[in-house]
């Protein structure tokens, strides 16, 4: 069922050195920031080799990631990213195995235009995990 992974999730309180550590230090590329108002995030994506690394920082109140940079406020690994091909049944499969899935269970549309769900950490081993259906 699992397959490639699509994304380790970083979040930091302040994604501009974020950035320069990954262009400049790493010399990785890096995209523009994107501002995703409905997952209350700014992104930007480092493009890897082999898979990407995405750098999150909070926007606006409430955002999903405010309260993980209060338990670690210099950031830190916030999910990661599996791709799935059928995530509803990758969603039941993994109910089945006791895995809750996070909010109402209808998978959204994330960050690139694919539906995603999330699992709780507690039944992930300690990690935030996302399915993206590719
Ligand atoms: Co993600």
């Amino acid at each position: 069922m699992i397959g490639r992974l699509n994304h380790v999730a970083i979040a930091t309180p302040d994604l501009a050195s974020a950035v320069a550590q990954y262009r400049d230090a790493l010399g990785a590329q890096v995209s523009e920031p994107q501002a995703l108002p409905e997952h209350g995030v700014t992104v930007v994506f480092v493009e890897l080799p082999n898979t990407k690394v995405e750098l999150l920082e909070p926007l606006g109140e409430g955002s999903p990631i405010a309260a993980f940079l209060e338990r670690q406020p210099a950031g830190g690994m916030h999910h990661v990213c599996y791709e799935v091909s059928d995530i509803r049944a990758a969603a039941a499969q993994l109910e089945a195995a006791g895995a809750r899935v996070l909010g109402d269970g209808e998978p959204k549309i994330g960050a690139h235009g694919k539906p995603v769900l999330f699992l709780h950490p507690k039944d992930m081993g300690g990690v935030l995990t996302e399915l993206e259906e590719v």
